[in-house]
């Protein structure tokens, strides 16, 4: 048995996970966000600490699986967080996470230090981002000195409970492209840019490949967990890409498509590409040797949400007196309008826009109304605006030479027939679905099962546990029409973009 841990934004959830890839527990524990002031988003590490040793030891209580029998643990979390500890491996303050937005003139500084914005995609792989770790450790300095000179180690949010795990400073290649300062070519710190950016490498934790093992469960952590000690800790993944191998996206060819609040194109490579434009993430992969190239749409299922809570009241109503889930009432009206909304556009970008377009000034807009259009087309259209997003990224790693063979789909955004056929029609090609939709704790479950023997690479795990179980081809007449509209939806931003409120 396999424990496989997540460590998300809204909590941590825990799987164990047989050999052959069965599910035979799973336990999830939240814990708050907070916001001290506008753009700010922070989380206590204790609480992932917490949450990760309370869900290993609910997952013992369900009685399906022996303390014994645990043979490995993958750890998988939100990537980008910053976790600051002093000489004491004590926090020093509250972590800054991946949706932070305070750092913008710190990720001007980096471009700066590093010589201006194709020297730093150069060196990482990557443009700085207000959500990466890089511009928050020089916030720290900027910002908190006195807590700057405490700072003796950064971590992520995974790798601090991996401490708490095994006492052991410690990272895997996925995860650490995400912080800006890895030479992602090489998988290894970028001396270079860490010298331009005066940060001391004796802060940064040990990088191994996600499958390797990078200590094991002290005698503590043991006796608090309810496991023997000595069980070894794989290097597991950041979220994305552990969520990719439990989609099984390890080979040439296979992208997955998941829509979930924010939407997420992933595709793997067998060499690094880099957009030089910088419009889509370069990051390793959880597979060793390999790499993969990333989008992240901020509000694409979000949108639909958004629809809901502030124009779906009817909807809501009706479906809560019928007792079923509004989001079926909501596609079913949705259903009656024609492909491509009869010319009513939507664009998705509620909370701004990291990819393609890296534009937090982007905002969300109905173009197109006429008295012609009801309910149905409003609904509809965001719908379609959503996956339009989705298919700029698709449009980029297409560009970059990296083939789209099989398209796989997850996420809410999967579960509805609706909103697959939809995705067919819009991508232009058929979508599939798998038999495992447990995320990225499944995928770490894996890699600990690589790493510790079960199976001779990630990529045979993969093979043995997940199998395709639905195809949807693309409406051929529905594909036209969407094959029309796309251009105009891609012309409307670059028309509005520098006239946004
Ligand atoms: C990836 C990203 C998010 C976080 C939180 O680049 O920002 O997926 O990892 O889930």
């Amino acid at each position: 048995v396999y424990l496989g841990i997540d460590i998300g934004t809204s909590g941590t959830k825990t799987l164990a996970v047989r050999e052959d890839g069965e599910i035979l527990a799973s336990a999830t524990f939240e814990y708050p966000l907070s916001n001290p002031q506008p753009g700010w988003s922070e989380q206590n590490p204790e609480d992932w600490w917490t949450a990760s040793a309370d869900g290993v030891q609910a997952v013992l209580q369900q009685g399906k699986i022996t303390p014994e029998s645990v043979r490995g643990i993958g750890l998988s979390g939100q990537m980008h967080g910053s976790v600051f500890l002093n000489k004491q491996q004590q926090v020093i303050r509250p972590a800054l996470l991946w949706n932070d937005q305070r750092t913008a003139l710190e990720c001007q500084e980096i471009e700066s230090r590093a010589g201006g914005r194709a020297a730093l995609i150069e060196m990482v792989a990557n443009p700085a981002l207000t959500g990466f770790t890089a511009p928050k450790i020089l916030w720290l300095r900027n910002h908190e000195p006195k807590h700057y000179e405490q700072l003796t180690q950064v971590l992520l949010p995974k790798d601090y409970v991996r401490f708490r795990l095994t006492g052991e400073y410690a990272t895997e290649v996925s995860d650490a492209s995400g912080t800006l300062l890895l030479d992602v070519r090489h998988r290894c710190w970028s001396q270079a840019l860490l010298s331009r950016l005066e940060i001391d490498p004796a802060l940064l934790p040990k990088v191994y490949e996600s499958e390797e093992v990078s200590g094991h469960l002290s005698a503590s952590a043991a006796k608090r967990l309810g496991l023997p000690a000595g069980v070894p800790v794989v290097g597991g993944g950041g979220d994305q890409a552990a969520g990719a191998v439990g989609n099984g996206i390890v080979s040439r060819g296979v992208i997955s498509a998941t829509l979930g609040t924010s939407g997420v194109v992933f595709a793997h490579s067998d060499e690094v590409q880099i957009d030089p434009d910088g419009r889509l993430h370069t990051f390793c992969h959880a597979v060793r040797g390999k790499w993969h190239v990333m989008g992240c749409v901020l509000s694409a299922g979000g949108s639909l949400q958004w629809y809901r809570n502030q124009l779906g009241q009817p909807e809501k109503a009706t479906a809560e007196a019928m007792g079923v889930d509004p989001y079926v009432l909501l596609n079913a009206e949705a259903a009656q309008a024609p492909a491509g909304s009869e010319g009513l556009f939507f664009l998705p970008y509620l909370t701004g826009e990291r990819s393609p377009l890296n534009d937090p000034h982007a905002r969300g807009a109905w173009i197109g109304l006429t008295w012609r259009h009801g309910r149905p087309h409003l609904v509809r259209s965001v719908m379609e605006g959503a996956t339009f997003a989705m298919r700029d990224c698709l449009e980029v790693t297409k560009e970059m030479q990296i083939p789209v063979g099989e398209i796989r789909v997850s996420g809410g955004g999967a579960r509805s027939p609706f909103w697959r056929q939809l995705q067919a029609d819009i991508y232009g090609q058929p979508v599939s679905t798998i038999n495992a939709e447990q995320g990225p704790a499944y995928g770490v479950a894996l890699l600990a099962a690589a790493g510790t023997g079960a199976y001779k690479d990630v990529v045979e795990a993969c093979q043995a546990t997940i199998r395709v179980v639905s195809q949807t081809p693309p409406d051929a007449t529905a594909k036209a029409r969407y094959d029309a509209a796309y251009p105009v939806y891609r012309q409307l931003y670059r028309s509005l973009k520098n006239d946004f409120p």
